[in-house]
């Protein structure tokens, strides 16, 4: 879909849709005063009102018969009866203007063009919303246009027949009035479209079932992706993984026919300075293993590697915008299977690092192989670790599907992590990580036992990862909730969110602002 800023004004836009706002609990303004106190008058500024004229007060019907109030999430579809070159218009609700986000914006973006899909539209036209009486930065705001537009529409098609998805969105058209504003607008539209089409690579590498994605595949996929990014791809096999000890991720694997993979990917935007590693969980499909999941649900499992999702698609998307900053990505990559050869509870692994690990449960498999992943990182000499991971069921019942949990051994890397979740409008929720917790995962027969219980499961499996990364800056974070979505809401769609890999992205470049 192609994404263009233009200068001019909006009643002249020609095209099957054109997306304009309301506030809440506007006003008319006569001539800059506002008029007190006239229930219901409408005070449109800029583009609406611009659009409302040509329509001869349509809008403003609307509002005074209390059809249109501007309230969050409201859509109004109005025909222009050739008023316009427009076919039709959307009106968007954007709520109060002291409530307005640029994820809100994002929102607005994504309903705006799902809507207008809907009714056969192919090419829109929309104001970058906030940026007139919103107050928001005109540049960001087109950013988050993009961004929310490209989320909105995503689909995972490849098994559906073509003809059920006939409706498609070409061409959304960005218009602004200012054209001293017109580069920075159409730099930050670049900037959205590589943030939101990291996210949706990640989708569809979690939206993939786990015959199709298995291992390998993901090794393939990656090595792909990277070659088009111009990132440096390895990709480690058993032979290896054996000699490196990778006991952590080789023990995972036995369960399985499929061989692992540790994917490796490494971008060098500037020789010195601090050097970011991302780490993401790659179980292409957790049955539990012997210690077996029940069959309810079961299937969501092929999205076990969410984390592994964000972490290729950040990286590509890190290279794709030539951030002078060192990025490795590390991703361990096996099925979690029961079988004759599989792994057993009461196994002791020894992991990369050394460390011995007493298995208590193999359905306790990512923090095995995230073990390695993370060893494997630190010998790469990361400055910075982040880890993306599907790891505890026990996060989703602390936290539900809205916020990500994070742990950390370093509040201010911490900080950094949570800056760039608030600039990607992915919300993160810190989780206490006191020293009392490790005794949970304390062995009586190896270094450590792979599960601490119920109580405290999400922290308990994060101090097992910190045996892992010692003493190097690092954050967990526990995805599980939130890498996919029963429901089509704001930019996110039913299925994968691919949740991190544009707050990954957002991260190297909060790096280099420090
Ligand atoms: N992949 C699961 C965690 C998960 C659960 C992800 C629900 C997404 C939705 C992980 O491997 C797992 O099975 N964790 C166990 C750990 C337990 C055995 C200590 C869990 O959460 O039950
Ligand atoms: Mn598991
Ligand atoms: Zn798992």
């Amino acid at each position: 879909m192609d994404i263009r800023v233009i200068a001019g004004d909006v009643v002249t836009f020609a095209g099957d849709g054109l997306v304009v706002n309301l506030f809440e609990r506007a006003r008319v303004s006569a001539k800059g005063a506002p008029r007190s106190r006239t229930r219901g008058a409408p005070s449109l500024s800029g583009a609406t009102a611009a659009v409302d004229a040509a329509l001869g007060g349509a809008i403003t019907t609307l509002i005074r018969a209390e059809e249109a109030t501007g309230k969050w999430g409201e859509q109004t579809l109005i025909h222009s009866l050739g008023r316009l070159p427009a076919e039709r218009v959307l009106v968007m609700g954007l709520g109060k203007p002291d409530d307005l986000t640029l994820d809100r914006v994002r929102v607005t973006a994504a309903e705006s063009a799902r809507a207008l899909r809907k009714v056969g539209a192919r090419r829109i036209g929309t104001v970058a919303h906030g940026a007139g009486a919103g107050g928001l930065d005109p540049a960001h705001a087109a950013q988050a246009v993009a961004e929310g537009t490209l989320l909105g529409l995503y689909r995972f098609t490849r098994y559906k027949a073509n003809n059920d998805h006939a409706k498609m969105i070409e061409r959304v058209t960005i218009v602004e009035r200012d054209a001293k504003r017109l580069d920075a607008m159409k730099e930050a539209v670049r900037l959205g479209r590589i943030l939101a089409e990291a996210a949706t690579a990640a989708r569809d590498l979690v939206n993939e079932p786990g015959n199709a994605l298995t291992p390998t595949e993901l090794a393939r996929r990656a090595q792909a992706m990277a070659r088009a990014a111009r990132v440096r791809c390895e990709v480690l096999r058993p032979r290896e993984l054996r000699r490196l000890g990778a006991g952590g991720l080789l023990g995972v694997a036995r369960g399985s026919q499929e061989p692992p993979r540790l994917i490796v990917l490494t971008y060098r935007g500037r020789r010195g300075g601090p050097h970011l590693g991302l780490v993401g969980k790659g179980v292409t499909f957790d049955s539990g293993g012997i210690s077996i999941k029940p069959a309810e649900n079961m299937e969501a499992m092929k999205g076990d590697m969410a984390g592994a999702a964000a972490a290729v698609a950040a990286i590509c998307a890190i290279a794709r915008l030539g951030l002078p900053i060192r990025v490795t990505a590390v991703v361990p990559a096996t099925e979690n299977l029961p079988s004759g050869t599989a792994l057993k509870p009461g196994d002791i692994l020894r992991a990369m690092s050394g460390k011995t690990i007493e298995v208590v449960n193999t359905d306790a498999e990512g923090r095995l192989i995230l073990a390695d992943a993370l060893a494997f990182a630190r010998a790469r000499q990361v400055t910075h670790i982040v880890d993306a991971a599907t790891l505890t069921g026990a996060c989703v019942v602390a936290l539900g599907a809205i916020n990500t949990g994070a742990f950390t051994n370093d509040q201010a890397w911490l900080e950094t992590v949570l800056a760039a979740g608030k600039a990607a409008g992915e919300r993160i929720w810190p989780m206490p990580m006191d020293a009392e917790y490790d005794d949970l995962i304390k062995s009586d027969i190896a270094e450590i036992k792979n599960t601490g219980g119920r109580k405290g499961g999400a922290i308990t499996a994060a101090k097992f990862l910190q045996h892992f990364v010692e003493e190097i800056p690092w954050v967990h974070l526990d995805i599980a909730g939130t890498s996919d979505s029963d429901k089509e809401k704001g930019y996110q769609v039913k299925g994968a969110t691919g949740v991190m890999a544009r707050t990954f992205t957002l991260l190297a470049m909060e790096m280099l602002k420090q």
